[in-house]
């Protein structure tokens, strides 16, 4: 088997890396010449634990091959589609990507294929792809398969190597065993294929992400009402959480939800489902509550450190939108701390991934600080955006000795409150 990846971002690349450590040969393109020439060089272009030795491994025995070059389409019966997806003015999907990668696929492709679409696509989009290709190249059978990826940023080696189900949406027999053949090295380990049709995948994929966007939305209305009362999040959340129907997970308070998937993914399966005339009311309630979420948090930090302190820097640690990536995209810090640059404070930023895109997206006056103890420095206060691990281990001696004040917002409840408060510092985290 052969594959040709289009996309070598955070899905296609991890893609690409697993499937050639499966033994396949796979070429993986992308648009962007930088990102092709790093990888050429073993190097990756973005932060996710594991990938780059596992890329130089399949690099160095041959399996893998990163291009610039469409003509490398017309190889093999299989194409993976893993281009982007993000969100349009009006809330849906911009499928101005998928587009071109159909420009592509009908310009260089000679022989009959199977495409499998791993980017997260509206409803119907398999159907309309198949038909511009029918319409582009009708000499051509073009077979879709929707599989969706489920990986998340920080774990992604391990989602897409030990994922919970794979789902796969197509209609012909060839295809689902087109699917079944390629995960042969992980339905060999039991992990199960969940098998339908394309739309049904396709919603599988929006309902999964505006799922686990509710639980978020949720556990952050109920860490309102904690503080409130003076009860704990935390144990709130256990005690929820431990229910087996329930579970624990995604139930972490904290600053709103971001990334490149939640925010987008919402927005696009309510904006398809207020076209549909069946709005969801649920889910616009989700993205109208995350919202609030960061205003309030950026509302809470500026009551907490009072507006005398506007001409003292406050130290925001961490800039993604979780631990263990360098994507900053929809990151609640970035919001957060462009809502409070606007009221004009003064801001030092820190993240240990060192995010590329961040000088270009945050105000001028934010200062990016190369290490922690630059962005603490004398500053009004710590506030804690991101649950990176190097984070959880700052001492309270160490907040006490660097700060000029000793004020601690941590939004991500990374502390315990009995240790800072003992210690001295002025400690205020999320519904506890
Ligand atoms: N990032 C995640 O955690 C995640 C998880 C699950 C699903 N998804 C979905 O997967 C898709 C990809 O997400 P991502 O985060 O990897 O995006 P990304 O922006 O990191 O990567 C997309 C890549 O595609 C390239 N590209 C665009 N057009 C191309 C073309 N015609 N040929 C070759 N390359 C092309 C871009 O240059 C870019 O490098 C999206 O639909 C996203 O919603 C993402």
């Amino acid at each position: 088997m052969k594959i040709t990846i289009m996309g070598a971002g955070y899905v296609g690349l991890v893609a690409a890396t697993c499937f050639a450590n499966f033994g396949i040969k796979v070429c993986c393109l992308d648009k962007d010449p930088d990102k092709i020439n790093l990888l050429n060089s073993g190097k990756i272009h973005i932060h996710e634990p594991g990938l780059e030795e596992l890329v130089w491994k399949n690099l160095s025995n041959g399996n893998l091959r990163f291009s610039t070059d469409p003509r490398e389409l017309a190889e093999g019966n299989l194409l993976i589609i893993a281009v982007g997806t993000p969100q349009a003015e009006d809330g849906s999907a911009n499928l101005a990507y998928i587009h071109s990668a159909i420009d592509d696929i009908a310009n260089h492709c000679t022989t009959d294929k199977f495409i499998i679409i791993k980017s997260t696509v509206p409803i119907g989009t398999a159907k309309m792809i198949s038909e511009q290709l029918k319409l582009k190249k009708p000499e051509l059978n073009f077979e879709m398969i929707s599989n969706p990826e489920f990986l998340k940023e920080g774990d992604a080696l391990r989602d897409f190597l030990n994922p919970d189900r794979i789902v796969i949406g197509c209609t012909s027999e060839e295809a689902k065993n087109m699917a079944k053949s390629l995960y042969t090295p992980l339905t060999s380990k039991n992990v199960p294929i969940v098998f339908t049709n394309n739309t049904t995948a396709e919603l599988i994929k929006y309902s999964s992400n505006s799922y686990l966007a509710m639980r978020i939305a949720f556990i952050n209305e109920i860490a309102d009402i904690a503080e409130l009362i003076g009860a704990n999040i935390e144990e709130v959340a256990d005690g929820i959480g431990s229910d087996t129907r329930i579970g624990r997970h995604y139930l972490h308070p904290g600053p709103g939800y971001g990334g490149s998937c939640f925010p987008k993914d919402t927005a696009a399966l309510a904006k398809f489902a207020h076209d549909q005339n069946s709005p969801l009311a649920i889910i616009d309630a989700v993205i109208s509550s995350n919202k609030t979420r960061q205003e309030k948090m950026a509302n809470r930090i500026a009551k907490i450190v009072g507006s005398s302190k506007q001409a003292i820097p406050l130290a925001f640690l961490g800039l993604t939108f979780k631990a263990d990536t360098d994507d900053i995209r929809e990151s609640p810090a970035i919001n957060i701390i462009q809502y409070l640059a606007a009221l004009g404070y003064k801001i030092r930023a820190f993240d240990p991934s060192n995010p590329r895109e961040a000088r270009q997206t945050l105000p001028k006056t934010v200062e990016i600080c190369d290490n922690l103890e630059a962005a603490l420095k004398d500053s009004a206060a710590a506030v804690i955006m991101t649950e990176w691990s190097e984070f959880k281990l700052i001492a309270p001696e160490t907040f006490l000795a660097l700060l000029a004040q000793p004020i601690v917002i941590d939004l991500r409840n990374i502390y315990s409150p009995q240790t800072m408060r003992q210690a001295g510092v002025n400690y205020y985290s999320v519904g506890r």
